[in-house]
């Protein structure tokens, strides 16, 4: 670990237009991003929304997940729980501090980027080039508070039904 508070980094696939969800599920199948998300999270902790989790419908394995509502009889097995943005968030700083790593993941959805976005200061963004139906979305933040530090195309393989650019954007101090 680099030393100071683990960061808060998020983790999104999105479409031309900004769409990351459809009826509560991801509106394209793309194995490769599923593989980079695995790779980028595995041993780390994850923040969700319930709705993710659900559209998830289990816990993902090797790694803590914490699972953001506000129903104080959600009880699924398996998962941290918080009740509020703040404290899924220093949790998972703990966990991570615990682990010996330096990232706190937020994986979605639409809700939780929204209201991490201000604590973030990396994201992971995979560029999806497709224009999907949906209801659920992320307009990636740009400069100057933004910058990106790294682009390569997806090796697209036969799973993977569109083509798209796995991207970093990091804070600018
Ligand atoms: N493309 C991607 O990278 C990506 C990643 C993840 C998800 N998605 C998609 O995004 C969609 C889901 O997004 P969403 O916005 O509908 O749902 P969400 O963000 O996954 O979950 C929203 C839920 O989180 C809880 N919550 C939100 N803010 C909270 C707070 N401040 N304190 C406590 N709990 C809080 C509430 O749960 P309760 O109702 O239980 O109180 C709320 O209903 C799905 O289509 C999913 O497939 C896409």
């Amino acid at each position: 670990m680099s030393g100071g508070a683990p960061r808060i980094v998020l983790v999104v696939a999105v479409a031309e237009n900004g769409i990351i969800g459809r009826a509560g599920q991801l509106p394209w199948r793309l194995s490769s991003d599923l593989k980079r998300f695995r790779q980028l999270t595995l041993g780390k902790p994850v923040v969700m929304g319930r709705k993710t989790y659900a559209s998830i419908g289990k816990p993902l394995d090797g790694r803590d997940n914490i699972v953001l509502t506000r129903q104080p009889d959600f009880h699924p097995p398996g998962v941290y729980l918080a009740g509020a943005i703040e404290a899924a968030l220093a949790l998972g700083q703990r966990l991570a501090a615990d682990r010996g790593v330096d990232e706190v993941m937020v994986i979605g959805g639409e809700e939780i980027f929204r209201r991490t976005l201000d604590r973030a200061q990396r994201i992971h963004l995979t560029r999806v080039h497709a224009t999907p139906a949906g209801d659920a979305r992320f307009d990636p933040p740009g400069p100057p508070a933004w910058r990106e530090t790294h682009r390569a195309p997806m090796v697209q393989g036969p799973n993977d039904q569109f083509p798209a650019d796995f991207i970093v954007l990091d804070r600018q101090a």
